[in-house]
């Protein structure tokens, strides 16, 4: 069993630590954030609350789970892992390429977990199809097409950090985009170039609401990728390969998971469409991280990996702004 303080209790905070309540592996034993309305929330949930710095000094926390805003990461898993503590970050885990090896680093130095929230990686059919993918059953990966869509962020208001150019670069992308980049990734490996084109299209996100990329990896494949934060939920995750290809629909927004469809189409045969059952992926994600900490497996989402989604962010918050292509650095 993995102690650990939960650390921002928003949207997302506050989806994770009842969750956290089910589970046999990992026990929030504190909490924390600055707001008066958290007070309220700590109450109900028979939790102490405090500051971050009150987290770090309680030596009875053995892990910290980051849901706080973006800027406000690689400092704080450097502080943590430097008290000692293991470190699960929300996505994404830092801005840039520079900050997320310094918090890497941090941890390793420290010899702490590192890992992050990128719950798809746990959903049973993404597992399903990057077995398919992996195991060279559907031959060679040549293309990602995947969306993630949605329009959550409409009623925020105009001046909440997730609409901030500073906190939330490139519109949607640290919002919804980071997690077909991270899946992207982990198809193909490194980034090489991206192409990234952001517009206010449809809202009053004046950060921008439509968001497309293209990404060109190391290995050659290509990952088209769509995030619009002005229209209602869709999600797809879709690998053509030379033998056949496999597409995952989700039917809700993670936060509340209402199952996915698998379609696997393999050269010669027929359509095959597979329905999955909803399934606690942010739970298996934590769980993951509670076995890795407590030495168990090792957490599945390689540092390297991690290291290469980062740095491919950061070269299409760069493309976004320039409108030209980037380089990536590796
Ligand atoms: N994995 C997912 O699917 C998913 C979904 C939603 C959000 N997120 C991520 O979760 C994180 C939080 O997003 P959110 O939507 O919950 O934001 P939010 O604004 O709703 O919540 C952030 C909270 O952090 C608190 N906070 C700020 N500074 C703090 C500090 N120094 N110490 C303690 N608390 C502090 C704020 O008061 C706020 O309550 C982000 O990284 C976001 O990208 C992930």
């Amino acid at each position: 069993m993995l102690n650990v303080a939960v650390i921002g209790l928003g949207w997302w905070g506050r989806i994770i630590v009842p969750l956290i309540k089910s589970s046999s592996k990992l026990r929030v034993v504190r909490v924390a954030d600055p707001l008066p309305a958290a007070a309220q929330f700590a109450r109900e949930q028979e939790l102490p609350l405090g500051s971050f710095d009150d987290v770090l000094k309680d030596r009875h926390v053995q892990g910290v789970v980051l849901c706080t805003p973006h800027t406000q990461h690689t400092d704080q898993i450097v502080r943590a892992a430097g008290a000692g503590k293991h470190v699960f970050c929300e996505k994404p885990l830092s801005l840039t390429r520079a900050d997320v090896l310094r918090a890497v680093e941090a941890c390793n130095r420290a010899r702490v977990k590192l890992a992050v929230g990128h719950e798809k990686r746990f959903e049973p059919p993404i597992q399903e199809l990057m077995r398919l993918v992996k195991s060279g059953e559907l031959g060679t990966p040549l293309q990602v097409e995947a969306n993630f869509v949605q329009d959550k962020f409409l009623s925020l208001p105009p001046d909440n950090w997730r609409l901030s150019a500073k906190e939330a670069p490139a519109g949607p992308m640290t919002a919804t985009g980071i997690h077909l980049l991270d899946l992207s990734v982990g198809v193909f490996g490194p980034a090489e170039r991206v192409f990234a084109s952001v517009r206010q299209l449809g809202s009053q996100l004046v950060n921008g609401d439509t968001l497309g990329i293209l990404v060109n990896f190391k290995s050659g494949g290509n990952a088209l990728l769509g995030a619009v934060l002005a229209t209602p939920f869709d999600g797809r995750f879709a690998v053509y390969c030379n033998k056949g290809w496999a597409e995952v629909r989700d039917k809700a927004h993670p936060e509340a998971p209402q199952g996915w469809t698998l379609t696997v189409h393999r050269r010669g045969g027929e359509k095959a469409v597979r329905e999955f059952s909803p399934a606690k992926a942010v739970l298996g994600n934590l769980e993951a991280f509670a076995d890795a900490a407590t030495g168990g497996a090792p957490y599945p989402v390689p540092q390297a990996e991690m290291i290469a989604n980062v740095s491919a962010l950061e070269a299409i918050f760069r493309s976004a702004q320039t409108g030209r292509v980037e380089h990536v650095e590796n």
